[in-house]
């Protein structure tokens, strides 16, 4: 694998998709960067990654939903002294109900994290980048970004922004030595299913990806500086047909899909 000068920063580095990143990053990065809000699993997965390659695993601990977090987090990085060659805007929450029946707090945090986080730390790190005329940005979508996603409005909008802002970004950073690529899994086994309160359909009869398969083919797209990447032949049937359904009818349909994904 290509070797890259300087660290990774994966978000939500320490389990689920994350920690699936950071096997990729220590495949070719000599430094690795791991931000969560819980300190064990990121000291399990920095005991992991250093025994496994030969890597350096810096953690910091940082809710990156309260304001100002990307400004912290930069400050706390720059201490280090290690350029961030690759950036993963990978940690996201989601959550399932009727809009209204959630608490307002609820949908802001997912608000803040989902776009407000990764927004701010592109726009932080991104600044360093175009300096040194080098670096690649990846941010995590879902396939639910190309539809309304009644029951989980939030979510789904907040995939749609990544979507949009990313390919956006990918366009404006052509000819500066930097990229952008945006990852739209489907669904994938890992703890973000369980912590939206509910087994799906999917998760129920082992139909979801692996973590591994999605961040190994995620990371391969972004070392092609591919702009859009979407795992799966199923994702990928699912993206090119929502392109063709008028959006009513897909957030009706789906409206009816969550439904009964749920049962
Ligand atoms: N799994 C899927 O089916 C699926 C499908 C499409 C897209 N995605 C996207 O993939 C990304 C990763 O999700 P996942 O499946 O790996 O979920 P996960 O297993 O629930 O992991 C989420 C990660 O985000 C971190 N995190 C959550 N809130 C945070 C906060 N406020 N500040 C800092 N870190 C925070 C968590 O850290 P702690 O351990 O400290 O809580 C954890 O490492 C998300 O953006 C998600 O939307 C997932």
């Amino acid at each position: 694998m290509q070797k890259i000068h300087g660290a990774a920063l994966i978000t939500g580095g320490g389990r689920g998709l994350g920690l699936a990143f950071a096997h990729e990053a220590a495949q070719c990065c000599s430094h690795l960067i791991l931000v969560n809000m819980s300190i064990e699993n990121l000291m399990l997965a920095k005991a992991d990654l250093e025994r496994l390659y030969e890597v350096s695993v810096h953690v910091f601990v940082q809710d990156l939903s309260v304001p100002d977090a990307a400004d912290t987090l930069y400050s706390k990085v720059q201490a280090l002294g290690i350029p961030i060659a690759v950036l993963i805007n990978n940690a996201g929450i989601g959550q399932y109900g009727p809009f209204h029946e959630l608490p307002w707090e609820s949908h802001k945090r997912l608000i803040d994290l989902n776009m407000i986080a990764l927004s701010h730390l592109t726009h932080v790190f991104l600044q360093d980048m175009i300096q040194r005329k080098q670096g690649m940005i990846l941010n995590v979508s879902s396939v639910a970004a190309f539809v309304p996603g009644p029951l989980m409005a939030s979510y789904y909008a907040s995939k749609a922004f990544v979507l949009s802002f990313s390919l956006a970004l990918s366009s404006e950073l052509k000819d500066t030595g930097v990229s952008c690529t945006v990852l739209c899994p489907g669904p994938t086994q890992t703890g973000f299913m369980k912590n939206q309160g509910q087994d799906t359909w999917l998760a129920k009869r082992n139909l979801l990806a692996t973590a591994e398969s999605v961040a190994k083919l995620g990371f391969e797209g972004m070392l092609k500086r591919k702009m859009l990447v979407v795992p799966g032949l199923i994702n990928n049937f699912v993206v090119r047909l929502s392109s063709l359904v008028p959006p009513t009818w897909g957030s009706t349909l789906l409206h009816f899909l969550q439904k009964r994904n749920r049962a």
